[in-house]
């Protein structure tokens, strides 16, 4: 095997990812789940969206829960945006690092944000321009990178266009988002090195979805590239409100699990991991996916 990155660093969105697809809970209940995911090791947190509180009322009271963290000064939290209004309210609540989505395919853009995928990229580039005037960075997530539910595959050609304009507009780093678990392991390896040809400085982060099982096969596929950035989420919460079948991203146990094996560092501690997915199960009442959380670390042993 390739060698590997000696480290990784992880982002936790099943705050964002994941409760945005569950029933609404209570706002203290949010807190707490970040609260305790920032005690695992985990160094950066997605703790909420600002998006329209009709469209998903589960992050209405994105403000409320960002006011109510115990923030941990070895944790970046950021916030998701759909919009430049999105990000003015992210800004205003005090976040330093946003992210903004759009989607490379224009079915799924309109489903998710109400516009083209041209219009949310000019949208894009001003509410980038916006984050550097107020001190804070902005990456640009490239949703539907593997395809879409809709319009099936997308081609590689427009989700590099698609990152190439954002970087074009001063996005500080490139994220590409399996929505609905399209990607598999040579599909993963094409794009990162479409991008990567096209743009050799841009940092770039990884956005798994299980949907279909590919997941762990694609994170190993960017390793062997030395992707060294990828989201996942506590036991696998999460989905997608405008991807019917979306099921969460990876777990981040069991991407900690494996890849801490192979001599990947990722800062989290996989037992804290575990029990804070076992807390996002209660959170949420229904049992997640995660197969690490009901089997426990490959080195945990049963009385014989
Ligand atoms: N947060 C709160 N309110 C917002 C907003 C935001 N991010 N963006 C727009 N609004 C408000 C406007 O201020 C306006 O209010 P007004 O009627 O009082 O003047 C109203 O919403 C309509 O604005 P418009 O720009 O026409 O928005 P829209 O109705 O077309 O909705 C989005 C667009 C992007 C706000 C909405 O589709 C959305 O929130 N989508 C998010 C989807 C999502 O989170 N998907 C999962 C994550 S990828
Ligand atoms: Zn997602």
């Amino acid at each position: 095997m390739s060698d590997l990155p000696r480290r990784i660093s992880l982002r936790e969105v099943g705050p964002r990812d994941g409760l945005q697809n569950e029933a609404p809970v209570p706002t203290d209940a949010k807190i707490k789940l970040v609260d305790v995911l920032a005690h695992t090791g985990v160094r950066r947190i997605e703790a909420v969206s600002f998006v329209h509180p009709k469209a998903i009322p589960q992050m209405a009271d994105a403000s409320e829960v960002w006011s109510g963290i115990a923030r941990n000064p070895d944790v970046r939290y950021s916030a998701l945006v759909p919009n430049r209004r999105g990000a003015e309210r992210a800004l205003d609540a005090g976040f330093d690092e946003i992210e903004a989505v759009v989607s490379a395919s224009d079915t799924h853009n309109r489903k998710n944000v109400r516009r083209s995928t041209a219009e949310s990229l000019d949208d894009i580039a001003g509410l980038v321009a916006l984050a550097h005037e107020r001190g804070a960075t902005c990456q640009v997530i490239v949703s539907t990178a593997w395809g879409c539910p809709y319009e099936g595959d997308v081609p590689v050609e427009r989700v590099v266009s698609v990152a190439s304009r954002a970087v074009r507009d001063g996005a500080d780093s490139v994220s590409f988002g399996d929505t609905t678990g399209m990607a598999t392991p040579t599909r993963v390896t094409r794009l990162v090195g479409e991008l990567r040809w096209a743009h050799p400085e841009i940092p770039l982060n990884l956005h798994f979805h299980n949907t279909r099982g590919t997941g762990l096969a694609n994170v190993l596929a960017a390793l062997q590239l030395g992707v060294e950035d990828f989201d996942a989420s506590v036991g696998g919460l999460g989905g997608c409100p405008y991807a019917p079948g979306a099921t969460g991203n990876i777990a981040t146990e069991e991407l900690v699990h494996m890849v801490e094996d192979m001599g990947v560092a990722t800062g989290v501690d996989l037992e804290s991991m575990i029990d804070a997915a076992g807390e996002a199960e209660r959170l949420v009442g229904r049992t997640l996916p995660s197969q690490v959380l009901r089997a426990g670390p490959r080195t945990r042993t049963i009385p014989a």
